[in-house]
């Protein structure tokens, strides 16, 4: 048998229900916020993830699928959105025509992970990017938006999370503390974990993210990157935990939060819960005034956000104690002879364009047997339509909860539906 290519998933059925509803808040959130749906290409040259999210990072290092395409162009399936926002917002000049803009996206990425529960290999982000402002404010607007966005998705989820904060100061403070690690990390070289060996040549900031007993000490005795902050940075990371605190948005300071991408400036964020096993954080974000240069522009603040969609199907889905139903068929047209089968096709279309979602019968089965689809497919009414009814205009609809029925001539059908389901006409 076929089956997925590991760590891929088919969304079907009744999650199908939970994941339109995610996408709707989605939008009503962002436009509440003001932001506008971008929307950019799966692939990328490959050079763009080098350059932006950083050779050292593990997305660049060993989890992108890069393919050379039939032209010899190296490419990649994107793995993350910022550097393709950044990318496209340099190409088509959008700071000089909207100098701060606030972009949001929703779409499948690409990393090659060891596939668990809540990590897969393609995976759904649902994000924003605020692009233009060095200031504050900016920061907290985007932390408030991702905040706001998993409030709207439950009262329940947002209880059960936990928004940490951190600055990373400048890019020389970042670069100074590098020094500071690497010098205090590489005397103690041959204690360290496998991994964070590698980091230490390729991402020294990342050791501080390793959760491996055998690192946990000389983390603890690593230097601060507090320290190294300069009057700037401790005042930009005051104002953004003032204006957080003035919006009532319960956060903790995590000194060790570095994040593992390589642009982040000053705030870097993440949502995190303990509902996911491993995989507990939902959104990561920060600012990220370095991209728009390492990835060839004119330099430009930026400050954004991703929540990991799949993740946040699964909380709903262990909050609320399961799936939701997934929307039904309201009315099922039901040809009682023959020569109806054309005019329950037409019965049916004329209210699918008022807005009812109705089914027809396409494999030509027998009234019974078109009656227990209809009530195995749950619909609330079936409209029959048998010799006598075309002879004289007419349609007998059945509410199929209460078995009462009722002939309609087939003009009226629509307005009666839409009485009895409440559907708006169009
Ligand atoms: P990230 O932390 O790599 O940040 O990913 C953000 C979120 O995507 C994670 O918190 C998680 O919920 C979800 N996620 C990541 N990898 C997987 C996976 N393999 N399977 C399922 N979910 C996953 C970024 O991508 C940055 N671009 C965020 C950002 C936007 N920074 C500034 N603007």
């Amino acid at each position: 048998m076929m089956k997925a290519v590991r760590g891929m998933r088919d969304v079907f059925g009744e999650e199908m229900a939970t994941w339109h509803r995610v996408e709707q808040i989605f939008r009503t959130v962002s436009a509440a916020f003001g932001y506008h749906e971008f929307r950019t290409p799966m692939l990328e040259h490959t050079e763009l993830f080098a350059r932006g999210v950083g050779e050292g990072s593990d997305i660049v290092g060993k989890e992108m699928y890069t393919f050379l395409d039939r032209g010899g162009d190296s490419v990649t399936m994107r793995p993350e959105m910022t550097a393709p926002i950044v990318r496209a917002a340099i190409e088509h000049n959008i700071l000089r025509h909207q100098p701060t803009s606030r972009l949001w996206y929703y779409g499948p990425l690409f990393r090659y992970e060891r596939p668990q529960k809540g990590r897969y290999r393609q995976f759904h982000q649902f994000g924003a990017e605020l692009l233009g402002s060095p200031h504050p404010e900016a920061d907290a607007e985007i932390i408030m938006l991702a905040y706001e966005t998993l409030r709207a998705v439950g009262a329940k989820l947002i209880e059960g999370v936990a928004l940490e904060i951190n600055t990373l100061g400048t890019a020389s403070t970042r670069e100074a503390y590098r020094e500071a690690l690497v010098q205090h990390f590489v005397a103690h070289r041959s204690t360290l974990s496998e991994d964070s060996q590698r980091r230490l040549d390729t991402n020294p900031l990342r050791i501080l993210d390793s959760k491996h007993p055998d690192d946990q000490s000389l983390i603890a005795d690593a230097p601060a990157l507090r320290t190294y902050l300069d009057e700037a940075a401790h005042m930009h990371f005051d104002t953004v935990r003032l204006l957080l605190d003035a919006a009532g948005i319960p956060y903790t300071v995590n000194d060790r939060l570095v994040r593992g991408l390589d642009y982040y400036s000053h705030t870097v964020f993440e949502i995190t819960t303990t509902q996911l096993g491993s995989q507990n954080a939902v959104c990561g974000g920060g600012r990220y005034d370095p991209l728009f240069e390492m990835v060839g522009g004119t330099p430009a603040p930026a400050v954004g956000f991703s929540i990991g969609v799949e993740r946040l199907v699964l909380l709903l889905e262990q909050m609320e104690g399961g799936l939701q139903p997934p929307s039904r068929v309201q009315v099922a047209v039901i040809a009682l002879a023959e020569e109806a089968r054309l005019p329950a096709q037409l019965v049916a279309l004329r209210l699918r364009r008022d807005g009812v979602s109705v089914i027809t019968d396409v494999q030509r089965r027998s009234a019974k047997a078109q009656l227990n689809a209809a009530v195995k497919e749950q619909a609330q009414y079936a409209i029959l339509l048998g010799t006598d009814e075309l002879a004289a205009g007419t349609a007998m609809v059945k509410n199929l909860a209460t078995a009462s029925q009722e002939t309609v001539s087939v003009e009226r059908i629509s307005p009666y539906l839409q009485q009895h389901l409440g559907v708006k006409a169009r």
